[in-house]
């Protein structure tokens, strides 16, 4: 191959992630993955799509707006549903967009970022992730040619330190422009930032004169305690948010959204969305728009009615892992705990601490001999953080899968103890 194609950004490792956890996936069919993050079979039923696309059909039939227009003809770039999504964030969020035109609905959480990235970065600037980090938002940085800042999740989680970082950047004469966070229950260590760390992070961002681009992908998959106001509910200006229908319907209908800064004195983005969007996939496919807002409409706008039997099935699973890890790696009296794990409130993972360091070529070695598929958190991060962390997903594992899974692991952590 000539060198041109060599060493390029196609080579660096996060773009890789996907592909090795399928190779791995793939070269042990017989093993059990707690390694990917995808939502619950069970809970993709496709008759929601008949129900969904019927009731969008009820309520077009209602308006004066042609269906065979809006179902079949080139659509509008920013969407036809964007007033039945402003509704469901009115109503689950209190957010209150003010433009339904400020939502830019997309191809998935992925588009959604892609394009608020090319809004944001013309001209250059920083952005600033937390690390480890999903690869969906530093794979496309990347991709993008963006200068990409990582942040020690420990400072990420600190508003003095991050400061004191942003300050340093700043004094080296970086311009930041955005930082990346996902406030509840994030990929991969399920992390959340309080309210305080929340308010903290916003008035910085109005000091600094950055924006947030906040994702909320697992924001309704909460299992405990109260809600924590978004972001975006405290400060439109300063927000742009990152909406998945990924987790809450389904992820083949690759839907998601953009919901740009709003308020007064605000630069408008929708603009330069539209542009970006107009080059990229030039609207959102109708039919599953339709199937969305169909089902919006149905569950009286709120996907926290929709998602109520997924949030009793993923934290049973949630805690018969937390059973699991607790009888497998028992605590010892007057012993440290040599395998130790976080406890989150929500979302679809638990992040675990091993006494050794567990990268790409543990994570085939533990598939191959002991049939377990397990993701090390390191692979998410840009900076090599978290090398003895792994990533375990209950999303998408039966209990009984979640039972032989855990007792294989401790059997390949037995073996590394030896
Ligand atoms: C942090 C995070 N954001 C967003 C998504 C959903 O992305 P998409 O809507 O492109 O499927 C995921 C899915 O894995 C994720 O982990």
């Amino acid at each position: 191959m000539s060198s041109a194609f060599e060493n390029t950004i196609f080579d660096d490792p996060i773009l890789n992630v996907i592909h090795l956890l399928n190779s791995i996936a793939q070269e042990n069919p017989e093993a059990i993955s707690l390694a990917s993050g995808r939502p619950d079979d069970e809970q993709c039923d496709p008759l929601l799509i008949d129900r969904g696309l019927a009731r969008y059909k009820d309520h077009v039939a209602g308006t004066e707006q042609s269906l065979a227009t809006l179902l079949c003809q080139y659509g509008k770039t920013s969407g036809i549903i964007n007033e039945i999504i402003a509704s469901h964030l009115q109503v689950d969020e209190a957010i209150n967009v003010s433009n339904p035109e400020s939502i830019v609905v997309c191809m998935g959480f992925q588009e959604a970022c892609t394009l608020t990235l090319l809004s944001i970065f013309d001209g250059g600037g920083v952005l600033l992730v937390p690390d480890p980090v999903f690869s969906g938002i530093t794979g496309i940085a990347k991709l993008l040619g963006i200068k990409i800042v990582p942040v020690p999740m420990t400072v990420f989680l600190d508003p003095i330190a991050l400061r004191r970082l942003i300050e340093a950047l700043e004094s080296r004469g970086e311009r930041i422009k955005a930082l990346y966070a996902i406030a509840d229950f994030s990929n991969p260590t399920a992390d959340s930032l309080s309210h305080d760390g929340r308010r903290a992070m916003l008035s910085l961002a109005d000091e600094k004169n950055f924006f947030i681009l906040e994702d909320t992908a697992y924001r309704y998959f909460r299992y405990e305690g109260d809600a924590i106001a978004s972001m975006k509910s405290i400060d439109s200006r300063r927000v742009f948010l990152l909406g998945s229908f990924a987790k809450s319907i389904f992820p083949g209908l690759r839907m998601g959204y953009v919901v740009a800064p709003e308020g007064a004195g605000v630069m408008s983005f929708s603009g330069r969305l539209c542009k970006a969007k107009s080059l990229i996939t030039v609207n959102t496919p109708a039919l599953c728009q339709a199937v969305v807002a169909g089902l919006l409409i149905e569950h009286d706008y709120s996907l926290k009615g929709l998602n109520q039997p997924r949030v009793l099935s993923y934290t049973k699973k949630r805690n018969h892992m937390f059973e699991c890890l607790e009888r497998e790696f028992p605590f010892k009296v007057g012993a440290q705990r040599a395998v130790s794990w976080n406890h989150p409130a929500g979302g679809f993972f638990i992040n675990v601490q091993l006494p050794f360091v567990f990268g790409y070529s543990e994570m085939r070695e533990c598939a191959r001999l002991f049939k377990v598929i397990v993701f090390p958190t390191s692979l998410f991060s840009l900076m090599n953080e978290a090398t003895t962390q792994v990533r375990l997903s209950f999303s998408n594992a039966t209990t009984s899968q979640i039972t032989q899974a855990i007792g294989r692991f401790r059997a390949y952590v037995e073996f590394r103890l030896q």
